[in-house]
């Protein structure tokens, strides 16, 4: 049986959503949904994931870096205790910092820890893509974003085909730049219009969370501490990951071109900075 235990600093919230979700079980399912603020209850859980946060920033997901910093190494030395098995998804902002001080604090395997975030990306390259060229987004294949859930993020033209011919042979720089800033700046637009982002990142993770459970392969962008792979060490940032059906998070290797190489070394050495400002 899948039990889901929302987790809130605020109990009366945690069981309110609980409450509200619960009308959506299925009417054959066995899933129960409760919530709480007892860490507790969520004891050996095959699956942790995290979004909390502070408060809510505007300008740059690193706003409110220091107290989100600490607040990860608070939730880390509970999860510690609690769940010292489980595979932890890191949602939280500026979620590879956040997933390398996670990591820091547990001392968990690297294998266990992904920060969720360059799949995201990666829908909103997708989504950019075939409205630029005017087709549907099944059309567009292989549209990856990988280094810093951020500013620095970087999209991998080289590789993303539509109807299988390289995207790089249709568009012109003009686009690519304009497609690269939407990207970046869709949270952005999101926070203006609606304030925060749910739906996208909840299917993003629903992805991994189900290829988990259900023992199945998934190939995804996402954020994981690099030691040597892709020329990093000591840092978390969005790479491509392979989750197995033994439940093993493995970083796959991809060539990037010239440019993307050193726009990704660019993006890891800012993250890099950004863990250092704390
Ligand atoms: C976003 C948040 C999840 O990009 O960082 O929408």
């Amino acid at each position: 049986m899948d039990d889901v235990i929302l987790l809130n600093r605020t109990k009366s919230k945690a069981v309110g959503v609980a409450l509200d979700i619960s009308n959506a079980i299925p009417k054959n399912s066995d899933i129960t949904i409760q919530g709480t603020d007892d860490y507790s209850k969520i004891t050996n859980s095959e699956i942790v994931v995290i979004t909390a946060s502070i408060g809510i920033y505007f300008k740059n997901r690193n706003e409110t870096i220091e107290s989100q910093a600490r607040m990860i190494k608070e939730i880390g030395k509970k999860i510690k205790k609690y769940c010292p098995e489980s595979i932890i998804l890191i949602i939280s902002n500026p979620v590879d910092v956040l997933t390398y001080f996670f990591l820091k604090e547990t001392n968990f395997s690297r294998n266990n820890v992904i920060g969720i975030a360059s799949s995201l990306d990666s829908s909103r390259f997708r989504y950019y893509l075939s409205k630029e060229l005017g087709v549907k987004q099944s059309q567009i294949s292989n549209a990856f974003v990988f280094g810093e859930h951020g500013d620095s993020m970087v999209p991998i033209f080289s590789k993303a085909k539509i109807d299988g011919k390289k995207i790089l042979e249709i568009i012109n720089p003009t686009q690519k730049e304009n497609i690269t800033r939407n990207i970046r700046d869709y949270w952005r637009i999101l926070r203006k219009l609606k304030s925060r982002s749910q739906f996208g990142i909840a299917k993003n993770t629903y992805d991994i969370i189900e290829s988990i459970i259900k023992n199945k392969t998934i190939s995804v962008p996402a954020s994981v501490l690099l030691e040597g792979e892709f020329g990093e060490k000591d840092v978390c940032i969005g790479v491509p990951i392979k989750i197995t059906s033994k439940q093993k998070i493995e970083i796959q290797f991809m060539d990037f071109n010239k440019s993307e190489k050193e726009l990704f070394k660019k993006s890891a050495q800012t993250v890099r900075n950004n863990i250092k400002s704390v």
